[in-house]
């Protein structure tokens, strides 16, 4: 792509731009000699190490090497393409681009005539938010406690009744009913013909950081089911890639230094509309790492309050885990039963929220705090099996002060001596770990999601489960190639009426990880009976939310790469890919 762009060109808008202006209008620098002085935004750092040259025009991190012109800088804060760096830098130069290196690109111009779409699909909900027949809609949220600037400042609207609002309102400005349907806004009728995708819900808007409207969110104003319909993933959207809210709180979460985590459209709402400027949503999908990474941007601090169900439970645990990787420190918020966010603050007031976050459990705290309410930790076994899995995420720090100071903590917790804690740290580095803990357990922990491994003991346990399993997925929907193995076998085996004990379930496999995996299923904290169909139920929504979102961010790509090849022809067909994925999905 650099190269359609003449070499000259670059280097004009180089030379009318300063480095140092640029970068202090992200963070904030500091004179130091002839340089600037900061804290690396790329990477964790408490003694500044990131310097930037006036003299030559580039910035130079001594702590993680990360370097290079204006150019870079944007693409790797922003996180932009090449392309959109450069016509970032020749606005502000004032530097006119040749006009094929602007459009040159298919996909380009098809993204920003997606984003037109939904900017006027946005304009025309909220306009009919104050229609007549958007009042209903308005009246709930208002009852909601939702303010008239709040509705404002989101976009919130309202989706007509009629079948054909949006397609009618959009057809005025000649757009076409195949960019339409690409940007996910309308349906194919069976017989023929286009419909409205949205009817009779409210309508969120959910934006990019630089507030393009990528798709929305649509609820029902009362108890039908689904709640939400959202739009499918498009070439502008892909799920796991966004976090809701992030365009305006992201000044907040700088200033404060770090994020607040939550679920839902209101739970960022409400806070947000009561105070908490540093809050963005995952929007019900488990955090991704590019998710992390993002946020990153902007503080490596993080509380996350999610749903106290067990799959929320579950997800949070294995969000952690992402978070440790990414060397962000975290923590957890727990609401009393029944409450989350948005309801929590209008029930106590944001302060009360505030006051949650502001004592939220350390990640040491939250994991123990479910390990002993797992275990027994007056037996000695109780107290084995926790150190055993405190040790395991202990052991994902990379920073071994941390590392020294949970061990330490864990002592105290536990009783133990420090020194033994150590040597069974020493065991899990060398991968010995097995030897001390249940025969069968593992030798590191498998790195499968636990919301396959909670179905997998589901279905040991639950014969019954399997076929409500059967019905809505089929073992390829688990991620995982053993998984899927594992529960294709459960699934003939019981077609077969054969016994479905988990030590014999194993001889049908050769394989020691396998066995590994049922073990680690059936060590997850016990679900009651009463609460096993609709953990049942939140599993396989979530495995098939992150199956699709897998595949078409691996489609995302693959368009991507031939968007940058000039590959028209397979770009078509991967075009053509997509658009039959979103009808299906
Ligand atoms: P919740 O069911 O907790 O809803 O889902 P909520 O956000 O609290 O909404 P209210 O308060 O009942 O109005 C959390 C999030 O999961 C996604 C949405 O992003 C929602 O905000 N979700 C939920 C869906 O996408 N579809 C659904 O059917 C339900
Ligand atoms: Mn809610």
């Amino acid at each position: 792509m650099s190269g359609r762009i003449p070499e000259n060109i670059l280097e004009d808008i180089l030379s009318r731009i300063n480095i140092v202006e640029i970068i202090s209008g992200f963070i904030p620098l500091k004179q130091a000699g002839r340089n600037f002085r900061a804290l690396c935004p790329f990477h964790h750092e408490k003694t500044p190490s990131f310097m930037v040259s006036p003299d030559r025009q580039i910035y130079h991190c001594f702590g993680c090497g990360e370097s290079g012109n204006a150019f870079k800088f944007l693409m790797r804060y922003e996180r932009l393409e090449f392309p959109e760096a450069v016509e970032a830098l020749a606005k502000k130069a004032g530097v006119a681009l040749p006009q094929t290196a602007k459009d040159d690109q298919r996909g380009t111009s098809i993204a920003q005539q997606l984003y037109k779409i939904n900017e006027l699909t946005a304009i025309f909900y909220r306009n009919n938010l104050s229609s007549p027949d958007g009042i209903r809609a308005k009246n709930y949220l208002l009852k909601r406690g939702i303010k008239e600037d709040t509705l404002k400042s989101f976009n919130i609207g309202y989706a007509p009744q009629n079948w054909d609002g949006l397609i009618n309102h959009l057809r005025q400005k000649t757009i076409s009913l195949a960019l339409m349907e690409k940007a996910g806004v309308i349906l194919p009728r069976e017989g023929g013909g286009y419909y409205d995708r949205f009817r009779n819900r409210i309508i969120f808007p959910i934006t990019d950081i630089k507030s393009r409207v990528l798709g929305f969110g649509a609820r029902v104003l009362d108890d039908t089911l689904p709640k939400y319909i959202n739009s499918p993933e498009t070439s502008v959207y892909t799920k796991g890639k966004n976090l809701y809210g992030l365009n305006l709180a992201k000044d907040g979460i700088r200033e404060n230094d770090f994020a607040v985590i939550v679920e839902g459209y209101l739970d960022f709402i409400m806070p947000y509309q009561e105070g908490l400027t540093n809050i963005v949503a995952s929007l019900g999908t488990a955090l991704t790492t590019e998710q992390v990474r993002l946020l990153k941007r902007y503080t490596h601090n993080a509380v996350i309050i999610y749903d106290p169900d067990m799959a929320g439970e579950l997800a949070t645990l294995r969000s952690l885990d992402i978070f440790i990787e990414e060397e962000i420190d975290v923590k957890v918020v727990t609401l009393p039963k029944g409450f989350d966010p948005d309801s929590f603050t209008k029930q106590n007031g944001i302060e009360k929220l505030k006051d949650r976050i502001k004592h939220a459990s350390n990640l040491f705290e939250y994991k123990l705090g479910i390990l002993k309410s797992r275990y027994d930790i007056k037996e000695a076994e109780g107290k084995r099996d926790v150190v055993c899995e405190m040790l395991l995420t202990i052991n994902k720090f990379k920073n071994s002060i941390l590392k020294s100071e949970y061990i330490k903590r864990l002592s105290e917790e536990l009783n133990i001596d420090e020194h033994y804690i150590l040597e069974e740290l020493n065991k899990v580095k060398d991968n010995r770990l097995h030897t001390v803990i249940h025969q069968a357990a593992p030798k590191k922990a498998s790195n499968i999601n636990p919301v396959e491994k909670l179905l997998i003991k589901l279905m040991l346990e639950e014969k019954e489960l399997i076929e409500t399993i059967r019905q809505h997925l089929e073992p390829a929907d688990f991620q995982d190639e053993k998984t899927a193995k594992i529960v294709s076998i459960m699934f003939d085996l019981v077609g077969q009426g054969k016994n479905l004990e988990p030590n014999s379930l194993m001889n049908y496999f050769g394989e020691e990880e396998i066995s590994q995996i049922i073990c680690e299923s059936m060590f997850l904290p016990e679900v009651s009976d009463e609460n096993k169909e609709k953990v049942v139920s939140d599993c396989i929504s979530r495995l098939r939310g992150e199956k699709l979102r897998l595949k078409k961010q691996h489609l995302h790509d693959r368009i991507k790469t031939a968007q940058h090849q000039g590959d028209e022809e397979t770009l078509n067909k991967l075009i053509a890919e997509f658009d039959y994925l979103i009808k299906k999905g």
